[in-house]
């Protein structure tokens, strides 16, 4: 896939702005607070319908104003797609896929593909168990139109009977109402286990791979996935939605008594290895990065598998944060795949002359493209 071009309007620091953008390598330099991240914030909402900056879309709407507007051309295997993104304080969101309305921006989910790469990713390493749900649930949501629904369902089965387990206690009610809804959950939370471990086994293969290269075979990763019950790669879904009811059904007094929900994928985690070691604890600063880039390697491979087509990637401060080694191995093994980096230097690193780079600077909310007369940046 690739991102052709990118329109603004008062969004974050930007007025009105237009970005084309080369299929290679796109460079954003600036000052801090400039403007670069919020180009990138604004290609992923319109590839997830969700900042991964703010829960909150007003704080999106240039200040002063009273909506934005994101609109973006991308092709996606050789055709042209079109996505819009509207929101005002009073007409809330919407958007528009190829022309058509939708009135829920979840509906963007699966339409573009981009991975994006910043120093939160390293919180997927080193973070709380919530974190790597999330990496996992966008993931999936992007790659499996089924996912989101199961999703959806199963969040707001869980925080039903979260409230149903607290008010159990007093009224009966309740209590009787419970067994009808751990069916529903035991349904939708089997197949979300069975989508998880998949999508685990298969990442874990090409971090496996990516680990290898980058530390030239000195170092082994290994993704374990942590569910409410042992996982089995040659079972289907129907063995984990019967597992997952047997143990709803036979911990319904436990999880009455301290009325919380306690079993089932909204407590699921991942353990992310290196050479048979969890990394949260025992791998350094270094590791961890190294760790973070392959896993979002892994992403992209993933994605190419799943959806018969490359995402775009985006790079935010990160570069800098990895060393030459690191950088050229990213750049180098990413050629046929668009990417869009910002940074505070205008040449960061490394040798780029094989691949094609397009170069913006960013000030105070302006992008201006930079017209390079030879392809050699060295
Ligand atoms: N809603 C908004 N309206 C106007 N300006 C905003 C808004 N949100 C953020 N900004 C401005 O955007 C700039 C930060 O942009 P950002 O893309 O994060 O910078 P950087 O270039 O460091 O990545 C700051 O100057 C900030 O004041
Ligand atoms: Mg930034």
């Amino acid at each position: 896939m690739t991102i052709q071009e990118l329109d603004l309007f008062q969004f974050r620091n930007y007025k009105k702005q237009n970005l084309t953008f080369g299929d290679g390598i796109n460079i954003l330099y600036g000052q801090n607070a400039q403007g670069k991240t919020n180009i990138l914030e604004a290609l992923y909402i319109s590839s997830t319908g969700k900042s991964h900056r703010t829960n909150n879309y007003n704080d999106l709407i240039q200040s002063g104003q009273n909506g934005f507007e994101i609109k973006l051309r991308a092709k996606l295997k050789d055709r042209e797609n079109s996505i819009i993104i509207r929101y005002s304080h009073d007409k809330k969101k919407s958007a528009e896929i190829n022309g058509i309305r939708r009135d829920k921006l979840s509906d963007i989910l699966g339409t573009l593909n981009m991975i994006l790469f910043s120093p939160e990713t390293l919180d997927v390493v080193k973070g709380s168990p919530a974190m790597r749900r999330k990496f996992l649930d966008i993931l999936l949501c992007q790659t499996n139109r089924q996912y989101l629904h199961l999703l959806k369902r199963y969040n707001s089965l869980i925080k039903n009977k979260s409230i149903a387990l607290k008010k159990g206690k007093s009224e009966k009610k309740y209590e009787e109402v419970i067994p009808v809804w751990n069916e529903h959950i035991s349904e939708n939370g089997g197949k979300i286990v069975y989508l998880r471990m998949n999508a685990i086994n298969k990442l874990n293969q090409y971090m496996k791979k990516e680990i290898h290269k980058i530390t030239d075979g000195a170092e082994t990763s290994d993704l374990v996935y942590k569910t409410f019950c042992d996982i089995y790669e040659e079972k289907d879904e129907k063995y984990y939605e019967n597992k997952l009811l047997k143990c709803l059904n036979e911990g319904i007094q436990k999880e009455m008594s301290i009325s919380q929900c306690i079993y089932g994928p909204h407590r699921d985690d991942f353990e992310i290895l290196l050479n048979g070691m969890n990394s949260r604890q025992y791998c350094s600063q270094g590791q961890q990065r190294t760790l973070a880039l392959s896993l979002i390697l892994a992403e992209l491979f993933y994605i190419e598998e799943v959806k018969g087509e490359k995402p775009v990637l985006l790079l935010d401060d990160v570069l800098s944060e990895l060393d030459l080694k690191r950088q050229e191995y990213l750049l180098r093994g990413l050629s046929n795949v668009q990417t869009i980096i910002t940074t505070t230097d205008e040449i960061p690193f490394i040798s780029l002359e094989k691949r094609k780079v397009k170069k913006f600077f960013i000030e105070n909310g302006r992008a201006i493209p930079k017209v390079e007369k030879k392809k050699n940046l060295d």
